[in-house]
C-alpha cells in the first residue's frame, strides 16, 4: 500500500484515502478549520453576512466568492500576523441567490456578483501554539478589489488604440478585474493575479481575435451586458481587450491602484510565478489554461532592488513593464515511439529539449506580420504564428526555490488526438487525456533567462494500477492515485504540493505532496480531500500550516440554494460558502516531520 508516516521530510503523514465525504478530510493527527469564507465582513462598517438580504454595498466589504489563489505575506511589527491575499475567480448565481432566475437576473444580483469578484486582502492572526489562523476584521490593510474598482494598464501596450474605449480614450484606465484564477507572490512583496476565462463576461463577440479568445457571438449566461454596455462587445469592442492580463497588487499600500501588466501578454492566465536570475532580474512563468494552448515566460530587463525603502518599492513596481515575452516549443527525443497510449518510449522517459521563442521586447515585435501591440493584446495569435507547442491545458507553473527546476501542471485534454486535433506527442503523450501530467523543465545552465531548456515528464497522473501512469519511476504500489493536477506549490523542504480540479477516478478533489529529489522522488501522498462539488485551489505550505481554497463547494449539476448538493461548511440548512481552510497538527509540531 501507500507508504505511511515514513515519507520524505515534510511528507511524513499517513495518506488520506480517496473518498467522497462532504467535508475536508485530513491525515490522522491533523485538524482543519475554516479561516474565512464568502460573506465574512473584513472592512470597517460592513454588516455580517445575510444570505437572504444580500446587497452590493455589503458584499464590497465582505470576503468574495469562489476563493482561488492564496498568498501569505509577512507583517513585520505585528507579531503572529500575516497578510492573506485571495483571488475570487467567479460567481455561481444559482448557488448564491435563493430563487435565482437565470433568464432575468436583477440589477441588485448582478451588482452583488460584481462585488463578489476580484481580490481580498485581509490580515490574519496566527495562534501561538498551533497553526490556527483567524481574520483580523477592520485592519487598515484589509481591502476589497472588485469588478468595478479602478485598475491601471501599464507596460508597452498601455495606451494602445486596441485598449481604448468610449469611456477611456487613454487606453490606460480599466474598471475591474475578472476571473482571477491562480497567481504568484513576488520576491519584492507584491502579488500577481491571473485573469483567466474572461471570455464568459462579454456578449456579441465578432472577428477572428474574439473567436481565438472564446468570446461568443451570443448573449452571456450572466447577462451583465443588460446592465453595463461595456460587457457588450458589439457596443464596446475593445473592452474585452482590457481583461486577460496579469494583475500586480501591492498589498502593503491600501491606496495603491493595481496594475495590469501588458508586457506579460494577454491570454487565459492561470497563474504567474517569478524566479530571479543570478543578476536579480525576475522571470515569470505562465500557463494559458485551455486545451492546446501554450506555455510562456517573461524575462524582465530590470534588476530587483533589495530592501523595503520607498525607492526600492517604487523601482520594483516597474520590473514587470520592461522585458521580453517568450513562448515555448518542445521537441521530444523519442519521435515515432509515441502512440497515444502513454506507453513509455524505449529510453524510459517522456523527455526532450525546448526553445523559448521571443515574441516581443518592449515596442519591438519578433513576430512577422504583427505589431508589438498586437503581440501583447492577441498573444495567442503570436504563439500560433511562431509554431509554439500546443499543450494539455497548462495551468499553474512553479519554479522550485531549491533547484530552479520548473514544474508545469498540465491538467488534462480530452480532445488530444481526436480527428482534426493535434495528436499525442512526447510532452502530451496520451490521446483523450483525462488525468493530466506534470512536466519538469530545466533551463540551460539553470539560468531562467536562457532561451534553451531540457524537459521530462515528472508525473503522468491517474490510477497507479493504470499502466499509462508514471511517478518519476517510483514504485507505483506505493503512491496515491491522482487526477487533474492544477495548482502547484513548494513547501519549506522543497517538496512539491499539487491540488486537483476535476478528479476522474471517483474521488473528490484533493491535495497531494511529492518529493522532487532524492530516493523518494515520485513518492506521491494524498494530504486532504475537499467536500462535494469542490475543487482544491491555492495551496500554500508553511512550517506549521497548510492552507487551501475550497472553491465552488456544492457545484453539481442541478444544485441550487433550494436544492444544495453540499452542507459545507456551516451544516444542513445553511447556504454553501466557498472558504479558505487551514490544516495543522494537533500536537502543534511542523507539517510532515
Ligand atoms: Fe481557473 Fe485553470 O483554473
Ligand atoms: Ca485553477
Ligand atoms: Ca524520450
Ligand atoms: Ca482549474
Amino acid at each position: 500500500g501507500v507508504s505511511g508516516r515514513d515519507g520524505a521530510r515534510g511528507l511524513r503523514f499517513t495518506p488520506v484515502a480517496p473518498n467522497r465525504d462532504d467535508r475536508v478530510t485530513v491525515p490522522d493527527g491533523y485538524t482543519q478549520q475554516v479561516v474565512i469564507g464568502w460573506g465574512d465582513p473584513i472592512l470597517r462598517g460592513t454588516p455580517d453576512f445575510d444570505p437572504e438580504r444580500q446587497t452590493a454595498k455589503a458584499q464590497s466589504g465582505q470576503f468574495g466568492y469562489n476563493n482561488d489563489f492564496l498568498s501569505l505575506l509577512p507583517l513585520p511589527g505585528e507579531p503572529g500576523r500575516q497578510v492573506l491575499v485571495a483571488n475570487h475567480e467567479y460567481t455561481d448565481e444559482v448557488l448564491m441567490f435563493r430563487g435565482y432566475d437565470p433568464e432575468h437576473p436583477t440589477r441588485e444580483q448582478v451588482e452583488v456578483a460584481w462585488a463578489a469578484h476580484g481580490l481580498s486582502v485581509v490580515v490574519v492572526q496566527g495562534e501561538h501554539r498551533t497553526g490556527r489562523l483567524t481574520p483580523v476584521r477592520r485592519h487598515p490593510l484589509n481591502r476589497r478589489l472588485t469588478a468595478t474598482s479602478e485598475f491601471r494598464l501599464t507596460g508597452p501596450a498601455a495606451g494602445s488604440p486596441l485598449l481604448r474605449t468610449s469611456a477611456d480614450p487613454t487606453g490606460r484606465k480599466v474598471y475591474g478585474t475578472l476571473n482571477n484564477c491562480a497567481g504568484g507572490t513576488t520576491p519584492w512583496g507584491t502579488t500577481l493575479h491571473g485573469e483567466e476565462n474572461i471570455n464568459q463576461y462579454f456578449a456579441h463577440g465578432s472577428g477572428t481575435t474574439d473567436k481565438r479568445y472564446g468570446i461568443g457571438a451570443g448573449a452571456t449566461e450572466r447577462k451583465w451586458e443588460r446592465f453595463d454596455k461595456r460587457f457588450d462587445a458589439a457596443q464596446e469592442p475593445h473592452e474585452p481587450h482590457r481583461f486577460g492580463w496579469v494583475v500586480e497588487l501591492d498589498p502593503y499600500d491600501p491606496d495603491s491602484t493595481p496594475r495590469k501588466r501588458t508586457a506579460l501578454g494577454r491570454f487565459k492566465h492561470e497563474a504567474a510565478q517569478p524566479r530571479l536570475t543570478d543578476d536579480g532580474r525576475p522571470v515569470v512563468y505562465m500557463g494559458d489554461d485551455e486545451r492546446f494552448e501554450y506555455l510562456y515566460k517573461f524575462v524582465s530587463a530590470r534588476r530587483m532592488m533589495r530592501g523595503t525603502s520607498r525607492r526600492a518599492r517604487e523601482h520594483n513596481l516597474t520590473l514587470l513593464d520592461e522585458g521580453t515575452l517568450y513562448v515555448a516549443r518542445l521537441t521530444g527525443d523519442s519521435p515515432g515511439e509515441i502512440d497515444g497510449t502513454g506507453k513509455l518510449p524505449a529510453d524510459g522517459e517522456f523527455d526532450g529539449s525546448g526553445h523559448w521563442i521571443p515574441l516581443a521586447t518592449g515596442d519591438v515585435s519578433h513576430v512577422p506580420g504583427m505589431t508589438a501591440d498586437e503581440v501583447y493584446v492577441f498573444t495567442r495569435l503570436a504563439g500560433d504564428r511562431v509554431g509554439a507547442t500546443t499543450m494539455d491545458r497548462p495551468e499553474d507553473v512553479e519554479p522550485s526555490p531549491r533547484t530552479g527546476r520548473v514544474y508545469v501542471a498540465l491538467t488534462n485534454n480530452t480532445d488530444r488526438g481526436k480527428p482534426g486535433k493535434a495528436p499525442a506527442d512526447e510532452a502530451n503523450p496520451r490521446a483523450l487525456n483525462k488525468h493530466g501530467q506534470i512536466l519538469e523543465l530545466a533551463e540551460r545552465r539553470n539560468d531562467p533567462a536562457s532561451d534553451r531548456f531540457a524537459w521530462r515528464l515528472f508525473l503522468v497522473a491517474g490510477d497507479p494500477e493504470d499502466p499509462a501512469t508514471y511517478f518519476a519511476g517510483y514504485p507505483k504500489e506505493r503512491v496515491s492515485p491522482i487526477s487533474c493536477p492544477d495548482n502547484v506549490a513548494f513547501d519549506p523542504h522543497g517538496n512539491l504540493w499539487i491540488s486537483t480540479d476535476g478528479n476522474q477516478l471517483g474521488s473528490h478533489d484533493g491535495l497531494f505532496g511529492v518529493a522532487t529529489r532524492g530516493d523518494r522522488r515520485g513518492e506521491l501522498k494524498q494530504f486532504l480531500t475537499v467536500p462535494t462539488g469542490a475543487e482544491t485551489c491555492g495551496p500554500l505550505v508553511q512550517d506549521r500550516r497548510v492552507l487551501v481554497s475550497v472553491q465552488h463547494p456544492g457545484e453539481v449539476d442541478g444544485a441550487s440554494v433550494e436544492k444544495p448538493a453540499s452542507a459545507w461548511p456551516d451544516g444542513p440548512g445553511r447556504i454553501v460558502r466557498p472558504s479558505v481552510v487551514v490544516v495543522y497538527r494537533k500536537d502543534g509540531r511542523d507539517i510532515g516531520v
